[in-house]
């Protein structure tokens, strides 16, 4: 529908790795980190009050007889909550409420029902909308169907029924969450303190030992301090330039701009550890280092220190066919890229959203170069800061010509890249002279939440324009791809 907007001459800009590195003060996130996935873009979400409060007995039934077929949690709940929610919701998870059991479950059967009606839970930004619906499904997609939303909603309005343990059925396997087999381990040399009320980037250029090219096919970032550490990007340094950059205490400061490289992935709450397709290696090349370069949000409560940010590595034992990549498309001003729109203050399009625009949208397409080698692309994300509230990624061409992610209650708090359930010669194929075509949403009034917290957090108490860039309460709009090309090249 869209197709005919797009405009000729428009050209790619495969974005230096530094465009997403460039996530600046703003990414503390308004909403804190206690806050994560409740919002988003829907102001009715439920909210962690409600788990604290509304479900402390069930559904208040209790003596009232339950339905005969009331869903229960041994034969309908206990799978579900097994393989979409457990992979958070454990002792020690990142989620604040274990759900291990019936007895640790059952009294928040409420709060359960809530938050997956509304959507902020399990968080999975993709969604099949009537305009998206990719031919692939996504791995270990943890969402959940409307009939399984209805099970929680039937099995907390009866009270949250146990059921007969001897008619229990299987449990699923709870979602990887750790990194099997590690390899290899490379951790930040020396300690920092984080204090004060400034976020600070700061890199740890590590040495990964490799004297000829080598290839990982797993990856996992293991941020130290988790009070912390907001998000972590890994960078490939190909010359080793950096080896020598750090200071006395192992870092060295990296805002916008400082290093150079290949993004090779990237860790935020709720991130899972990487897997390459089968077939599909991310070089690490001889004489390389590897560069973590690390977000920090103090705590605003005194002191914390990071003395074990790390990532582990799962390497190939021989030089895979495909070689992996991480690649980043948009954050153009271009007004050759960029599509009108109606906040434009001329017939020049740009990239300018209005003070209390909403459902603004920005849109850019951009054109594949001849020049590259056809390629796969086996992972997708979306990146926008915190004006952004949905966000849709389609290819148009020869390679593949349909929509590719929509995130449509996009939360920057819940950042992951999605990775097509096919085999790589059935993924979607990028090819020279084809299209990609990114449109994001935004909401820059007061009723998006974490737009009046942001504004707070800069001491206004009304939206202003917002511009493309770094800065807190600039924007982005920015799509994530890992692609494939044949590694001989
Ligand atoms: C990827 C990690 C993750 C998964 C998977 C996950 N949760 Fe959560 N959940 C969280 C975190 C983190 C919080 C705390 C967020 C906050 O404080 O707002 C949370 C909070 C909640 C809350 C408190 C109320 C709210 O909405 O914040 C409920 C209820 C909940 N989750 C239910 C579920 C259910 C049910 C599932 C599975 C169907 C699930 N969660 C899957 C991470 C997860």
């Amino acid at each position: 529908m869209r197709t005919t907007r797009w405009m000729d001459g428009s050209k790619i800009v495969l974005v230096a790795a530094l465009a997403m590195a460039g996530c600046s003060e703003d990414d503390a996130g308004p909403a804190g980190n206690d806050t994560a996935g409740s919002t988003g873009s829907d102001a009715s979400g439920s909210t962690g009050d409600q788990a604290a409060t509304d479900g402390e007995d069930g559904s208040g039934s209790s003596g009232e007889v339950v339905p005969e077929d009331a869903p229960t949690w041994h034969a309908d709940i206990a799978p579900l909550v097994s393989e979409r929610c457990s992979g958070c919701h454990v002792d020690g998870g990142i989620a604040p409420y274990p759900f291990v059991d019936y007895e640790s479950t059952a009294p928040l059967a409420q709060a359960l029902a809530a938050a997956v009606e509304s959507g902020s839970m399990p968080p999975w930004g993709a969604a099949v909308t009537e305009e998206c619906s990719p031919p692939h499904g996504f791995k270990d997609d943890i969402s959940l169907s409307a009939d399984e939303v209805a099970l929680f909603r039937a099995w907390s309005d009866a009270g949250a029924p146990e059921g007969d343990p001897a008619f229990a059925a299987e449990l699923p396997p709870p979602p990887d969450t750790q990194l099997d087999p590690v390899d290899t381990v490379l951790q930040m040399d020396g300690a920092v303190t984080i204090d004060g009320t400034t976020d600070s980037f700061l890199c740890f250029s590590l040495d990964p030992g490799v004297d000829e090219d080598r290839y990982f096919n797993g990856m996992q970032i293991v941020p130290g301090n988790d009070k912390v550490v907001h998000h972590v990007l890994v960078y490939l340094d190909e010359d080793g330039e950096t080896a020598d950059a750090a200071g006395p205490d192992g870092s060295f400061p990296c805002s916008g701009g400082a290093i150079s490289g290949t993004l090779l992935g990237a860790w935020a709450p709720g991130t899972v550890p990487m897997r390459t397709p089968e077939d599909v290696g991310m070089r690490v090349n001889a004489g390389s280092r590897i560069v973590l370069n690390v977000h920090y949000h103090p705590t605003g409560l005194g002191p914390e220190v990071d003395d074990s940010t790390r990532i582990e590595l799962d390497w190939m034992d021989e030089q895979p066919t495909w070689r992996g990549e991480m690649t980043l498309v948009g954050n153009s001003n271009d007004p050759d890229v960029l599509l009108p729109n109606p906040g434009d203050r001329s017939d020049t399009p740009e990239f300018l959203i209005p003070a209390g625009a909403q459902g603004h949208l920005e849109e850019m397409v951009f054109e594949i170069p001849d020049d590259l080698p056809q390629l796969r692309v086996w992972s997708v994300g979306s990146h926008m800061h915190y004006v952004g509230t949905s966000m849709q990624i389609r290819f148009q061409g020869q390679g593949y010509d349909d929509c590719m992610l929509e995130t449509p209650h996009y939360s920057f708090e819940w950042q992951r890249l999605y990775n097509f359930d096919a085999a790589l010669d059935e993924m979607p194929l990028a090819i020279g002279g084809d299209r990609i075509y990114l449109r994001c949403e935004y909401d820059n009034s007061m009723n998006n939440p974490y737009v009046v917290e942001a504004l707070q957090d800069q001491g206004l108490d009304a939206p202003v324009d917002v511009v493309l860039g770094e800065e807190t309460l600039d924007e982005m709009c920015l799509g994530v791809f890992g692609i494939a090309v044949p590694s001989v090249l």
